[in-house]
């Protein structure tokens, strides 16, 4: 079997092209663009080039971008202080606060700052707390397991016979930011779900009974191809930077699949990278749309 390509690249672009052109009719009927602010604390360099994506795929869509970088020093109150802003910042209809945050702030207590109605990230407990129940949905998805869905929903399209309801789905890792949100959609949806953690046993035989297998732990090909069953669906989460001397850039970037190996067996995979981060970005940038048109009953 050859697996189908799950093109994160070109799925987020069209999405990107559909939130590009509801802007520019905003623009047009109501003389006003959304806005994204990044807040960023400390001078982690994977955060600031994540948050800097993110801004120039704002620039793409015609989506404004604000940065705000605090020292590694910040305080609680500091950081808060500068939420309070921009929840009153009417140019302002996304917050996202890039994670990691230093270990001396409270990041419960920072993400509960941020005004329910600009939390695109879906990091507020409450929308966290309605992620978790039946029937109570959350006014933003978290963006990664949100393009995770999306992308589950293009291989339905994809691959005959592919269904999530009813699937076997298995999560590997169980983080705030991926794992666990992403395991509650799988529910939601009507799959049944494993979470897979550092003290599971018999990880093989688990992915081996998963039609879904969601990577979400960075642990480099820790997943062996020929643990997956035949037919399915391989969505790869991981992104991470691996040494390699025979590379042009001496390194490359790879997911928690052995991805060759399992292109053999399974029915669709997302590559690494091109896969689920373009389409985390995508998703962040729907959110902020989303709540820009809310905040004029559009
Ligand atoms: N750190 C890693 N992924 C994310 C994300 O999706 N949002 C935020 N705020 N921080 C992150």
């Amino acid at each position: 079997m050859t697996a189908i390509i799950l093109d994160g690249r070109a799925i987020a672009k069209r999405i990107q092209q559909e939130v590009a052109a509801d802007i520019a009719r905003m623009k047009n009927k109501y003389g006003r663009v959304p806005g994204l602010a990044a807040v960023i604390v400390g001078a982690d360099p994977a955060s600031q080039m994540y948050v800097q994506m993110k801004r120039n795929r704002c620039a793409e869509v015609g989506m404004e971008s604000f940065l705000h970088e605090l020292p590694a020093s910040a305080t609680q109150g500091e950081l808060e202080g500068l939420i309070a802003a921009l929840n009153a910042d009417p140019r302002v209809d996304g917050i996202l606060v890039q994670l990691p945050i230093p270990d001396h702030i409270d990041e419960e207590a920072a993400l509960k700052a941020i005004d329910l109605s600009k939390d695109v990230d879906g990091f507020h407990p409450i929308n966290v707390g309605r992620l978790t129940m039946k029937g109570r949905d959350p006014l933003y998805l978290p963006a990664t397991p949100y393009g995770c869905m999306y992308l589950l929903h293009e291989a339905e399209k994809l691959v005959e016979g592919f269904q999530i309801e009813g699937s076997r789905a298995v999560v590997l890792g169980r983080s705030n930011i991926v794992g666990m949100p992403m395991a509650l959609l799988l529910i939601h949806a009507n799959a049944t779900v494993t979470v897979v953690h550092s003290r599971t046993k018999d990880i093989p035989s688990l992915v081996g009974e998963a039609d879904i297998v969601i990577g979400a732990m960075g642990r480099p090909e820790m997943i062996k191809g020929e643990w997956f069953k035949e037919g399915a669906v391989a969505i790869d989460v991981a992104t991470v930077k691996v040494d390699d001397p025979t590379a042009k850039k001496g390194y490359v970037w790879k997911g928690d699949f052995e991805y060759d190996k399992a292109a053999e067996r399974v029915a669709a995979i997302t590559p690494v990278p091109g896969g689920v981060g373009p389409m985390t970005i995508a998703m962040l940038l729907k959110n902020t749309l989303t709540s820009a048109q809310r905040s004029i009953n559009v």
